[in-house]
């Protein structure tokens, strides 16, 4: 070997050295967690067929804090009601970031709410929150549509006149009509082309990010981006979604006015031409197009898979739903559809459906969060840009925040005198500063809809209620329940 060949060797290995000095330094300050091999970090540890499960075997293993290597990527895993609590509402600003997650970012590239961060994060955060309420979110006036809207579900659901039916998709169209109206300015007729292709592209979005596909996506994105599958359908189905939005934006831009902004888009389109000529705006046509899918996306399918879960559990114990109608009749009667108002004086009604929110646990690791500086967390130092998993369902079933987390039973909501009784381990819309924007939209549209349908139907299983499986069929991203036909018996 020649001096300048004995000279790079020496230099190499001392590159490596120094590389795995550093390293191992960064390493030291992380929480500990099983060892990774390169490249496929602990896929070995983890199932992609049941990513939760794995997540919450390696935490009685590790503890509360961990260090996980999802393919590549290094992530830290907090679980617990403890340690979850302590990371987004304690030191909530320092957990504010969005983390990775290759099945939305490599669609919204950082455009729109949910998956942007920093100063576009918080500009466009408050901006869709500001116009979201003068449209009437978390007032009266959002009541009124989803009780108009609550009008035409139960006209559809009287169409089944008693025979059996799969009611995703009636709920769905129900469900995502209210964001629909808000975000473009009026409802769609049950039958309007574009709705249903909203409904279906979003359903089976959701479906495959909540099946093994969408989690081995995750894990691997460039590797899975060659191999044929469900997943590619994801992007199919994204681009879809934009071209259809992108169509009803260009509508809006033919007839704007300015002065009198119909709806949510309206409003982005009259900031978009008031900063045209500010090169560092964040009000362009992609984030638009983003923002108004990160809306209608979350709008949707959260709520229409929560009302499934709550019929679910409601048919398989039919005291808890014969104690809901007992308290309708009660606190409203017939005459009148449920109203907000009634709320506080439903409080069964009102721990049935926190049951049915913590035991569903429709969204159970969270969106990925990410550390925005190097923070000091539980005696470990998390380095900036660190991604953070918070095992929401971990909180949810925390012995230590509910008497009997594995069971199904509304008295976790209930006091002695069977009062309403919150709890700080609820977190169905997570927590901190990035709490789901859509929080008090989805607790009226839960509140109103079950009610309603309570109010004029029985819920009906099309075998015995003990048979019912609660269980989720499959979880991701989200934990879908096990498809299901039921009856509606009128009152
Ligand atoms: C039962 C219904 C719902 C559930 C369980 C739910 C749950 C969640 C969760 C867990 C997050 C992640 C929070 C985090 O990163 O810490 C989230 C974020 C979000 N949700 Fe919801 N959501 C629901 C309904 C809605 C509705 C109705 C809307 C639309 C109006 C919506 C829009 C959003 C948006 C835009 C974000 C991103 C917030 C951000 O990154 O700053 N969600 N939601």
């Amino acid at each position: 070997m020649d001096s300048v060949s004995t000279a790079i060797l020496l230099l190499l290995l001392a590159l490596v050295c120094l590389f795995l000095t550093l390293s191992s330094r960064v390493k030291g300050q992380l929480p500990p967690g099983p060892r990774p091999l390169p490249l496929l970090g602990n896929l070995l540890q983890l199932h992609s067929q049941d990513m939760l499960t794995s997540l919450t075997k390696l935490s009685k293993e590790y503890g509360p804090v961990y260090t996980v290597h999802l393919g590549p990527r290094r992530v830290v895993v907090l679980s617990g009601y403890q340690a979850v609590k302590e990371a987004l509402v304690d030191q909530g600003e320092e957990f504010s970031g969005r983390g990775d997650y290759p099945v939305f970012f490599n669609f919204t590239k950082g455009n729109g709410i949910a998956f942007s961060n920093g100063d576009r994060w918080k500009v466009l955060r408050r901006f869709s929150v500001q116009i979201l309420r003068n449209f009437g979110m978390g007032k009266r006036s959002i009541e009124e549509r989803i009780l108009e809207e609550g009008n035409f579900l139960l006209a559809e659901l009287r169409k089944t006149e008693g025979e059996p039916f799969d009611p995703t998709f009636v709920l769905s169209r129900s469900v995502s009509n209210i964001i629909c109206s808000v975000l473009f300015g009026s409802r769609f007729d049950y039958n309007d082309e574009r709705l249903l292709t909203i409904i279906r592209l979003i359903n089976d979005n959701f479906q495959i990010m909540s099946s093994p596909w969408g989690e081995m996506y995750n894990l691997f994105p460039s590797l899975l981006g060659w191999i044929p599958g469900p997943h590619r359908r994801l992007f199919q189905n994204f681009g879809c979604m934009k071209d259809l939005i992108a169509l009803i934006v260009r509508d809006h831009q033919a007839s704007l006015d300015p002065t009198s902004p119909r709806d949510f888009i309206d409003c982005f389109l009259t900031k978009m031409a008031q900063e045209k000529q500010d090169p560092l705006s964040h009000f362009h046509m992609d984030t638009l197009l983003m923002t108004t899918h990160n809306l209608l996306f979350g709008g949707t399918e959260t709520v229409g898979t929560t009302l499934r879960h709550a019929f679910l559990a409601l048919m398989k114990y039919p005291k808890v739903q014969a104690r809901v109608q007992d308290e309708i009749d009660h606190v409203v009667g017939r005459a009148r559809l449920p109203a907000l108002e009634d709320r506080a004086a439903m409080p069964y009604t009102d721990a049935v459906i926190h049951e049915v929110q913590r035991f569903a646990d429709v969204i159970p690791m969270n969106l990925p969060h990410r550390v925005i500086r190097d923070t000091a967390f539980r005696g470990f130092l998390l380095p900036k840009g660190t991604d953070v998993i918070t095992l929401l369902n971990t909180v949810h079933y925390d012995p230590s925040q509910f008497r009997k987390p594995q069971e199904f039973n509304p008295e976790h909501f209930l006091d002695a005198s069977q009062s309403f009784k919150k709890s700080p381990a609820f977190m169905p819309f997570s927590a901190g500063r990035r709490l789901c924007l859509g929080e008090s939209l989805a607790r009226m549209e839960l509140f109103l809809y079950l009610t309603a349908v309570l109010q004029s139907f029985s819920l009906q299983p099309l075998g015995a209620p003990e048979d019912i499986d609660l269980s989720p069929l499959s979880s991701g991203l989200g934990n879908l329940p096990r498809p299901f036909q039921l009856c509606l018996r009128a009152r």
